[in-house]
């Protein structure tokens, strides 16, 4: 187990740079083997669950070559159809290894992927888009065995789910006639999948709202593309900095992808505003004397990503008044109240959905545990804004998404030592 020692209370200051996006990086490794050509992906963040999928495509005779943020993949020697079931039950990214592997191969087993406990996180969106394309899908223990290759026609999606969005996506690439994806989900990072399939000669339009066309080609090459910066990492900085009256520049962003995340902190007083340089665009904070209470609910895009309710709630801690945060994507997103509570934080759980923070709280330094990704970096967030030595054990889960966090904030001043 590792752990950060984080002493809180220090203003920070500087650049924090931002990294490619772990969820849409995450689905272009998967995307490489639509073709048996090499490709090359810039921009890969080097965290936890970004190896775990190279393991897998390696492990089906992928060639997976790694050099700093730059991943070459070479699928031309695939010889496996089944996922290695260890782990794909580490990732929840697993899953979308079907829509490509059955558009190559006609065939896929995949073991019921895991991933961050954040609620119950079923398949039956993968399975019910998947049968729409004619794929059938057999359980044998907690093992999916998916057979056919995938029917162009008309899918309706039965919610907004962003991983099986994309599995349809690849799913049609290489089928015969046309597809539409009805009710598809939004998210900047299905975009940037379309953007790099449609460099290896797919024909998608429309990625980025909720129809999106596609007509099958026979085949795909290999391309060279760039991860899109993750909106997610640039709002926790941006929110870090806020937290703790710092003076940032964080980026690079792009303003678009984070619009409400942006309106909901300008709302709740924070001091910052965007600048661009050389055509890309930063965050730049400025001391706070002080933020105020404002609710959100989570939404699909463009609405307040759930990946961020948890680094909001802690920031949230600190404003005046009472901030109610309404979680609709998942049931259990809450796992790390708990841990602010040890803190001092006044939190009132009205359901598995609902919150009250109750601001503004002296937060205490304490002993707390991370439990998944996101609500490990709002205890990170936390730790900042305290008095004291605060120690988080578990880091590992925060890794799995945040590339060298505490590298960065080291850098900007922060006083966080990470301990194995
Ligand atoms: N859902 C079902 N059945 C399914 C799939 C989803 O009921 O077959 C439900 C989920 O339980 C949830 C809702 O649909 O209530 C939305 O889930 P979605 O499928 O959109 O989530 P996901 O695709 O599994 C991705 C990200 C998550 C992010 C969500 C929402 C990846 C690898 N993961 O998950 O990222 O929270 O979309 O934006 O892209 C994270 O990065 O920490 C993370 C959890």
């Amino acid at each position: 187990m590792a752990k950060y020692q984080i002493r809180g209370n220090k203003r920070l200051s500087g650049f924090i740079p931002v990294s490619g996006a772990k969820n849409s990086a995450l689905k272009l490794l998967a995307a490489s083997i639509l073709t048996k050509e090499v490709s090359v992906i810039h921009n890969v963040p080097e965290i936890i669950d970004i190896k775990k999928m190279e393991d897998i495509l390696s492990n089906l005779g992928c060639k997976v070559t790694v050099s700093k943020n730059t991943v070459t993949i070479d699928p031309s020697s695939i010889n496996s159809t089944s996922l290695d079931p260890d782990l794909t039950k580490k990732i929840r990214a697993s899953i979308v290894l079907a829509g490509p592997m059955l558009s190559r191969f006609g065939t896929v087993s995949i073991a019921q992927p895991g991933g961050c406990l954040i609620g119950a996180r079923p398949i039956d969106d993968h399975i019910d888009v998947l049968s729409q394309f004619g794929v059938t899908v057999e359980q044998k223990g907690d093992e999916y065995i998916f057979n056919n290759k995938p029917l162009a026609g008309e899918i309706i999606m039965s919610e907004m789910s962003v991983t099986a969005t994309e599995n349809a996506i690849m799913a049609s690439v290489l089928s015969d006639g046309d597809t539409i994806i009805r009710v598809a989900a939004a998210e900047p990072e299905i975009a940037d999948l379309a953007d790099y399939l449609n460099q290896m000669g797919a024909k998608i339009s429309g990625a980025g709202t909720h129809n999106i066309k596609i007509e099958g080609v026979k085949e795909l090459h290999g391309t060279e593309h760039t991860v899109i910066q993750d909106r997610v990492e640039a709002a926790t900085y941006l929110m870090m900095a806020i937290g703790t009256n710092s003076e940032l520049k964080i980026g690079p962003i792009v303003p678009e992808h984070l619009s409400i995340v942006i309106k909901k902190l300008k709302k709740a007083s924070a001091n910052f505003t965007i600048i661009k340089e050389s055509d890309k665009f930063y965050f730049q904070t400025f001391p706070n004397g002080h933020i105020e209470s404002v609710n959100i609910n989570t939404r699909t895009f463009p609405g307040f990503p759930t990946d961020l309710q948890s680094a909001y709630a802690a920031l949230m801690t600190k404003a005046k008044g009472e901030s109610r945060i309404f979680e609709t994507i998942f049931e259990s997103r809450f796992g790390y109240i708990e841990e602010l509570k040890r803190m001092n934080a006044n939190i009132e759980v009205i359901s598995p959905h609902i919150i009250l923070v109750k601001g503004s709280s002296k937060l205490r330094s304490a002993e707390i545990d991370a439990f998944d990704i996101r609500g490990g970096a709002a205890l990170v967030l936390a730790a900042l804004m305290c008095n004291g030595e605060t120690t988080i054990n578990h880091v590992e889960m925060i890794e799995r998404g945040y590339e060298k966090l505490d590298i960065k904030l080291s850098a900007v001043g922060a006083d966080i030592k990470r301990i194995n």
